[in-house]
């Protein structure tokens, strides 16, 4: 039914995701490496789990997941370049995993919400001294959906208004809200109305941009162009939303922020920065804001929660402690102490072994021996990137920029078969995301596998 509707609206999921659960080569890769048990355990997940076009069914069954690696049901053990951004200090951080097991052993782990606890009010202390500028008010919940939507709540009250501009391809959680404000059709199909006022913009992507221009100026002065007309015209906006770096990733430049902070100033719109994905030490510094300026409200989740419970939250600035009189986050979880201590002790982690600055230098080398690598492969049209938060874009045609969609999925399940786990999406763009404490050597590795199997389709030997 959905498969209908998706083919009579011209939506193509293989194409806007990658990696998705319908395609012929997921089936022959299922066929190939599923067997035995992890077949039964596939086989009884796909049975009892709604299906989804991302999720169920799954690629495979893993028992384990520590460091940078995972390891499934068969012992085959897979370096791990996606980790959904919670692996930031690796899985099963032996530190954060103690951090946890004492909170649990003092008997302290859920605290009713008229209630406060240590490890929460210690969290929201470190939160206010480790993040940029003046953000020192915080808000948890239990995931990234929810943290954006209280944001969006947040600026929505502050302001007065309700209208919201955000990126095209972005997203920001699979909520109503969330979705709302993302811009993949994937997210937002078949469900009719979603929050009214949400507008989408390009973000500043340099290499494909649907101007044609080829000077980050250009496109810079575009994109603001365009907001700049957007505020003036819906004079009831309450906020900017966006990744300060995008998933692809785009590395938008600081003078493109700093325009839209100044245009937010202008039009009296707040600037919420969604660093889900980016917080932690991801781009090389402990907030991808570092690199730009500090947004008004700051979203965090994922590796907040240590990789091993779920956590989010919102920061922001004294003079938006506003909220008196409502509640914008009324959440069961709003100070778990347990969550907590997940999330200080991955702080510590992070902190401690300097993961911010490996981020840096080792995404640096990784960018070089990519940037290596597309002078011998005509199918990487690009790779960007800052951190250990990569992208290689991979096109059919480097002058026409066609999307090597199935060429990008089949380099993935032939790097899967080697052991090395990466992800695409937007159909055509291999990421590569590992845990922060992945070393040079098992990135050596990895761009090994990586540049076989690049080579092996260039050579026609298909998946
Ligand atoms: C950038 C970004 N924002 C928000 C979310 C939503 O987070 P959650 O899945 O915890 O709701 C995600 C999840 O992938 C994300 O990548």
């Amino acid at each position: 039914m959905v498969k209908q509707q998706c083919e009579q609206s011209g939506t193509r999921p293989e194409a806007e995701q990658g990696d998705i659960n319908t395609t012929p080569a997921r089936h022959r890769y299922w066929e190939r490496n599923l067997s035995g048990e992890a077949r039964r355990w596939f086989e009884e997940d796909a049975r009892h789990f709604l299906h989804q076009g991302l999720s169920t069914p799954v690629l495979n069954v893993i028992v384990k997941a520590d460091g940078a690696w995972l390891e499934d049901l068969n012992g085959k053990r897979y370096l791990d370049m996606h980790g959904n951004g919670v692996h930031n200090a690796g899985f099963n951080h032996p530190e954060v995993v103690r951090a946890v097991k004492k909170q649990l052993d003092e008997s302290m782990t859920f605290c009713p919400r008229r209630f406060t606890n240590i490890p929460a009010v210690r969290l929201a202390k470190k939160l206010a001294e480790i993040t940029p500028g003046d953000l020192c008010r915080s808000l948890f919940c239990p995931g990234g959906t929810d943290a954006i939507e209280m944001a969006l709540k947040l600026a929505k009250l502050v302001t007065g208004r309700f209208k919201t501009i955000s990126f095209w391809d972005s997203f920001h959680g699979a909520g109503f809200g969330a979705s709302s404000v993302g811009g993949e059709e994937h997210f937002h199909g078949g469900l009719g109305p979603l929050v009214p006022g949400a507008i989408h913009v390009e973000f500043p992507n340099y290499y494909r941009n649907p101007w044609g221009f080829t000077r980050e100026e250009d496109v810079d002065a575009e994109c603001l162009r365009q907001i700049e007309l957007i505020m003036r015209r819906e004079p009831e906006m309450a906020a900017v939303l966006g990744e300060p770096v995008s998933a692809n990733p785009v590395v938008p430049s600081k003078r493109y922020w700093e325009g839209v902070k100044a245009l937010c100033e202008r039009y009296g719109a707040l600037l919420i920065f969604d660093e889900i994905i980016e917080g932690f030490g991801r781009t090389g510094k402990m907030f991808a804001s570092e690199h730009y300026l500090t947004p008004d409200i700051l979203v965090l989740g994922k590796s907040l929660g240590g990789g091993i419970v779920p956590l989010a939250g919102i920061v922001t600035r004294e003079k938006y402690n506003i909220c008196q009189d409502r509640s914008i986050g009324h959440y069961t979880h709003e100070k778990n102490a347990l969550s907590a201590a997940a999330a200080l002790s991955e702080i510590e982690v992070i902190e401690k072994n300097n993961l911010c600055d490996h981020a840096a230098h080792l995404g640096a080398r990784t960018l070089e021996r990519l940037r290596e690598m597309a002078g011998r492969h005509p199918l990487i049209g690009c790779v960007m990137g800052i951190g250990l938060h990569i992208g290689i874009d991979l096109v059919r045609d480097r002058k026409t920029k066609e999307r090597a969609v199935r060429e990008a999925e089949m380099i993935m399940f032939k790097c899967m078969e080697k052991g090395l786990a990466c992800k695409t999406i937007e159909g055509n763009v291999i990421t590569l995301r590992p845990a922060l404490v992945i070393t040079r050597e098992e990135m050596d590795w990895a761009l090994d596998i990586l540049d076989g199997a690049i080579g092996e389709v260039e050579r026609g030997l298909n998946y």
